[in-house]
Parts: C-alpha cells; sequence; structure tokens
C-alpha cells in the first residue's frame, strides 16, 4: 500500500514536472537546504524536483510561493518554507492528495496517441486559484 502510494505520487511529480513552465526568478535559493517537513510528498525528493513541483504550483494557480508559505518570524526577509502558519499550504497538501486518489482511481493507466496522462493541478486550476464551481441551493 505504502509502495503504491509512493508510486503514485512519484508519476504525479513526474507529469507536474514536464508541466512545469520555465520557473520565475522567485526564491530561487530557497531550497538549497533539504527540506524538513514534507507530509505529502516523499522525503528523498530531490531539492530540483521539488523546486519544479512548487514552480508548478504557482503557475497552475496564479501565484507567488507567499500564498501558501508563512514569512519567516525571525525578522529576517522572505519565506519560511517548512512551517505550517499559512493555512493555504494544508489546503494544497490536502488538494495533493486528492490529486493523487484521482489518478489512482480514474487514471491509472491512462493514454492518449501513446502518452500516458495524469490529472494536474492545473488541470482544474488553470491559472486560478479558484477553479469554477457550482452552488447548491
Ligand atoms: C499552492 C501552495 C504552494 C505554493 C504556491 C508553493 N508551495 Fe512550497 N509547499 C507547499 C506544500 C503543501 C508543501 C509541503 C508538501 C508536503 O507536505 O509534502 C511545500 C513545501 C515546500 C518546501 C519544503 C519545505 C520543508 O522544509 O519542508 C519548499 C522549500 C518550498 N515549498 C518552496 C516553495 C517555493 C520556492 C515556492 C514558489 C516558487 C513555493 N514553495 C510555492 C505548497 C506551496
Ligand atoms: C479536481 C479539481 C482540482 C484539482 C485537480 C486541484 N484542485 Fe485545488 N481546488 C479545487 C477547487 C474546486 C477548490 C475550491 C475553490 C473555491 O473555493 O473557489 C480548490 C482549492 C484549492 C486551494 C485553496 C484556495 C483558496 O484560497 O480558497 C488551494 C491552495 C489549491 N486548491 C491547491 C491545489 C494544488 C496545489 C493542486 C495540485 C496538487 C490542486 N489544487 C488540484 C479543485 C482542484
Amino acid at each position: 500500500m505504502k509502495k503504491r502510494i509512493f508510486y503514485l505520487a512519484f508519476s504525479l511529480l513526474t507529469v507536474i514536472s514536464i508541466n512545469a513552465v520555465v520557473s520565475t526568478s522567485q526564491e530561487k535559493d530557497a531550497d538549497e537546504e533539504k527540506a524538513t517537513n514534507l507530509k505529502v510528498l516523499p522525503n528523498d525528493i530531490s531539492n530540483d524536483h521539488l523546486e519544479a513541483i512548487m514552480d508548478a504550483f504557482n503557475e497552475s494557480l496564479g501565484v507567488k510561493c507567499g500564498f501558501c508559505h508563512a514569512p519567516r518570524k525571525d525578522g529576517g526577509r522572505g519565506l519560511d518554507f517548512a512551517s505550517d502558519d499559512n493555512p493555504k499550504k494544508e489546503a494544497a497538501r490536502f488538494m495533493l492528495k486528492m490529486t493523487n486518489e484521482i489518478n489512482e482511481n480514474y487514471f491509472k493507466d491512462y493514454k492518449r496517441d501513446g502518452m500516458h496522462l495524469q490529472v494536474s493541478c492545473a488541470t482544474c486550476h488553470n491559472g486560478q486559484v479558484h477553479p469554477k464551481m457550482r452552488e447548491i441551493k
């Protein structure tokens, strides 16, 4: 089971990194140190891969890093990436799990034109924080 989830996370990441558009210069040096607070992504992820995923988050939602990451508390400039103080970060973890489950349950071996395709953040968000929804009255 664990192995399976790992595989799914990994395949999602592969797709996200393929989708990742050239990174915006923002917060470039943020991940020179190893991540210490990953709860959904695999702990042995490389910094390059993590950065590609984060760039894809920015791109998919049309936001910058500070949308999900809290400012540093020590008075320094910039963001505290390991901190969970910004609730949007937990929302993004929830979304990451949901996206993994959608792929596992509905798109596991999905192929079109010989390409193995998966749902990503951009499938729904398409550059927006709020995808189109429908109100139930
Ligand atoms: C949509 C929300 C979102 C955006 C935007 C975002 N991140 Fe993240 N980031 C997360 C989440 C969620 C995690 C934790 C993933 C987990 O728990 O597996 C994370 C983790 C990280 C970590 C690892 C921190 C640690 O020590 O555990 C770094 C570094 C990071 N992000 C950098 C960035 C950078 C740089 C940007 C902008 C290019 C960015 N993030 C944009 C949601 C976001
Ligand atoms: C199946 C469609 C779908 C996918 C895939 C998806 N999201 Fe979402 N996401 C939503 C919807 C719908 C909302 C609620 C938007 C609203 O309330 O207007 C949402 C809300 C969010 C929010 C909270 C936004 C806010 O401020 O209210 C974050 C952060 C987020 N998504 C990040 C992600 C990330 C990161 C991914 C990829 C790992 C992702 N989402 C994948 C549909 C999706």
